[in-house]
């Protein structure tokens, strides 16, 4: 059971691209809808096998012409990146900086995923899809371009490399682990023996642990996954509060392990998916300010106190040289017609939106910015790298595990209890953390790149 999906359908602008894209497929066919479907689908197929016939040519040129080999490690250069394009610069390179990577566009990709489920111990049944029954493979094969720049070639061993005696720790929600196993898989890739890589307590994966640490013991590096939806405290309310308070949630204070994680080299925060009217308020769950429950308050305006909350937490809690600290951006997602309880649906979505979709003004796309451009004159703020992966997640209605999250014995699930709110794996949020894998390679190679110019200008004068 989906049980911490959250519960927002599809939003009216999602419905009306729904419908445009409806209307196209009937406008094609105005008697058949499937059989415009398939024309659509050969046509698809056709354009992919042209891009991609570009696309290969360009990598093999690049790989061949332009690889500078620094100390065993292949530094990435623009025409090395998996883009391919030769009009587009590296990310990494020189000047590269100013491009925005989350602003893109999904493109087919034969080279992708960058593991398979069946090689991955670490992938909850929940996001097994394949193994699960999804009869399509479609979704894995994505890959994110950025439209001004490329972005490296992921390469798990010198992510490794670069983690060595760290802990990269994500905490946040169930997509939060979503997250997590997919970077472990990705890391995992690259380890030839898997009995290497083992949970610090012997723990098994599931969704009922509240944490789980897993060593790459060559690397001596540990990824973690604390489980803190809202991010802050949750628990019993204060003496004399009002009968209808079950619970509260106090939104000006961090969640009780934050000492455990306070330490860590990279931090990855997300929430948004619990922050709604029904895992809060109607379930007796109000807001704690100090001692006083805020009956009043709104999920929005709580939300916004959290996020206040994290920044003050960081500014007195993290040293900001040592931690580098993401938060990753609300990941949407694609109930159609309902919500999880209700019927909403995904599946049958085989293809991702290749247009650009507007996100719809949810305050969960909202509150992080508006917070963070508040404070946006703050050294802090500025140090905290935003993994903005929304509307480039609102594209891939096709990535959910829809009805496949259930094993195999038990068969897909029932078409009334759609999973639409977590990802495939392999599948989207791969993508989240090859920008992650940029974004934390990015200062190492400013310095590699400065060794790359001199190392050139050496060849060129010898
Ligand atoms: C996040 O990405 C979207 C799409 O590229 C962009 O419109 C928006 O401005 C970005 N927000 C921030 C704060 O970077
Ligand atoms: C290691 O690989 C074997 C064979 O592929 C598999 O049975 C086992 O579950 C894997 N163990 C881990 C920890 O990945
Ligand atoms: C392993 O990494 C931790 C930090 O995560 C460090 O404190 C410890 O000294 C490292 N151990 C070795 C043997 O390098
Ligand atoms: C913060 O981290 C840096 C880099 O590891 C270290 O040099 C510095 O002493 C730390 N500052 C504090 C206050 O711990
Ligand atoms: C940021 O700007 C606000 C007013 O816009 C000001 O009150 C605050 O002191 C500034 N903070 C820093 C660190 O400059
Ligand atoms: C790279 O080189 C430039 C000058 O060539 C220098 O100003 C800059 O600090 C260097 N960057 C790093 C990270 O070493």
């Amino acid at each position: 059971m989906p049980s911490n999906t959250s519960t927002s359908s599809a939003t009216p602008r999602d419905t009306m691209t729904h419908l445009d894209f409806f209307k196209k497929f009937k406008r094609l066919n105005p008697l058949e809808p499937s059989l415009g479907i398939l024309g659509f689908f050969l046509v698809t197929t056709l354009l992919i096998c042209c891009f991609l016939y570009l696309d290969y040519r360009n990598v093999n040129h690049g790989l061949r012409y332009h690889g500078i080999s620094l100390s065993g490690l292949v530094v990435p250069s623009s025409s090395e990146s998996t883009g391919g394009e030769s009009g587009r610069l590296g990310f990494l390179d020189k000047g590269g900086d100013w491009c925005d990577i989350f602003d893109g566009n999904w493109v087919w990709d034969d080279n992708y995923p960058l593991y398979q489920s069946q090689d991955c111990s670490f992938i909850d049944s929940g996001f097994r899809c394949l193994e699960n029954g999804r009869p399509d493979s479609f979704y894995t094969k994505w890959r994110w371009q950025p439209k001004y720049c490329n972005l490296p070639r992921f390469d798990a061993r010198l992510m490794l490399e670069k983690l060595r005696n760290r802990r990269l720790v994500f905490v946040g929600d169930s997509v939060g682990r979503n997250q997590w196993e997919s970077l472990l898989c990705m890391l995992a890739a690259a380890v030839p023996d898997n009995s290497s890589i083992y949970e610090v307590n012997g723990n098994p994966i599931t969704k009922h642990k509240g944490f789980l640490a897993f060593m790459f013991k060559d690397y001596n590096c540990t990824l973690e996954y604390y489980r803190a939806p809202f991010l802050m405290v949750q628990g019993r309310p204060p003496a004399g509060a009002p009968k209808e308070v079950r619970m509260t949630l106090r939104v000006d204070t961090l969640d009780w392990t934050s000492p455990k994680w306070k330490d860590a080299d990279v931090l990855i925060f997300n929430s948004g998916h619990w922050w709604n009217h029904e895992k809060t308020i109607r379930g007796g769950c109000y807001f704690q300010e100090g001692e006083k429950v805020r009956m009043e308050m709104s999920v929005e305006t709580a939300y916004g106190r959290s996020i206040e909350t994290l920044i003050d937490w960081l500014h007195k809690e993290v040293n900001m040289s040592k931690t580098r600290v993401f938060f990753r951006t609300y990941a949407p997602v694609h109930f159609r017609g309902g919500d999880w309880k209700t019927g909403g649906s995904c599946h049958l979505e085989k293809l991702p939106d290749l247009g650009s979709v507007l996100v719809s003004p949810d305050y969960r796309f909202n509150v992080i910015f508006d917070v963070l451009s508040k404070h946006s004159n703050e050294s802090l703020v500025m140090n905290l790298h935003l993994l903005n992966v929304t509307s480039m997640s609102a594209q891939r209605k096709d990535g959910h595990a829809s009805l496949y999250y259930l094993e195999p014995s038990s068969g897909p699930a029932s078409l009334h209890r759609q999973d639409c709110s977590h990802w495939c794996l392999p599948g989207v949020p791969d993508s989240w953390n090859e920008l992650l894998y940029t974004l934390l390679l990015k200062p190492e190679l400013v310095h590699a790149q400065n060794l790359t110019e001199s190392s050139k200008a050496a060849f060129e004068t010898t």
